[in-house]
């Protein structure tokens, strides 16, 4: 079973750049053509929130042409450059965006997986949040889904990552104990997935592993100075390649969009590795 995980497309309507640079559109139907060349192909595309770059309709409508290639399933979740009732409008037939009431969370099966993605986003700003309602929301979701490998998704990662910059739009803190502390109750669950800091990273988090991706377009530059200044760099455009087995649980692993040189073989045709 494999679950591809997108995130941060920052799409803007067709012929507007991000950041006057980067041509994000362009970026996603680079990534949506390698996603579709895969083999094995992946059960499913989880895309981890900014799907646009400022919520507009234009950008939703911009962002569903360029998600029409795509040959897998795929699921959307909102980050804080996206906005909810706009989301809804342009995708009227996702029915998982609107049974969350005020929030964009669901609950789907990816083969044996359980997905929970999760409504990070607080309108109007950059950071996030999971208030009462959205926790309670995801006990039942977690009590719902005892015994099974399960992924809980969310843009914003709930941990410091030590990009200065970065950090002061992560999960608010006290939404993040709260989040570890529901988390560890529950040992089925194999990942927390996140975004929004535009870079893959992994760390240890409510007795089990969170994990961020880097970004179709743009990453955030590696500066961990506490006073690094808000800037992204063109690093090759990558995602994540969630694989699990019921014997290992989910291992993933980094891939890049682009094609690099090769493959090359290590072994000569007779068998002996070449020198
Ligand atoms: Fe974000």
């Amino acid at each position: 079973m494999l679950l591809a995980q997108i995130s941060d497309l920052h799409i803007k309507r067709p012929g507007a750049l991000a950041y006057r640079r980067v041509d994000t559109g362009a970026y996603l139907a680079r990534t949506v053509a390698a996603l579709n060349a895969l083999e094995p192909r992946p059960d499913a595309v989880i895309m981890t929130g900014d799907l646009v770059d400022q919520g507009d309709p234009e950008q939703y409508e911009h962002l569903k042409t360029l998600l029409a290639p795509l040959e897998i399933p795929y699921f959307l979740m909102v980050g804080n450059h996206d906005e909810r009732a706009a989301l809804r409008a342009a995708f009227p037939d996702r029915n998982e965006l609107r049974g969350g009431g005020e929030f964009v969370h669901y609950a789907v099966d990816v083969g044996p997986l359980r997905v929970i993605a999760l409504d990070s986003m607080v309108p109007g700003q950059s950071a996030g949040n999971l208030c009462d309602a959205r926790l309670a929301w995801l006990e039942t979701q977690l009590d719902a889904a005892q015994g099974k490998p399960t992924v809980v998704a969310l843009h914003h990662p709930p941990f410091v990552c030590g990009i200065g910059h970065m950090d002061e739009l992560r999960l608010d803190p006290a939404a993040a104990d709260k989040l570890a502390a529901l988390i560890a109750r529950y040992p089925n669950v194999e990942r927390v997935i996140c975004g929004h800091v535009h870079r893959p990273m992994f760390v240890r988090f409510g007795g089990t592993i969170a994990s961020a991706v880097p970004a179709p377009a743009h990453q955030v530059g590696l500066d961990l100075r506490e006073d690094a200044p808000s800037a992204f760099v063109m690093e090759p455009p990558a995602y994540a390649l969630h694989r699990y087995d019921a014997a290992t649980g989910i291992v993933t692993h980094h891939a890049y969009v682009d094609k690099a040189d090769g493959p090359y073989p290590f072994y000569e045709p007779e068998g002996d590795l070449i020198d």
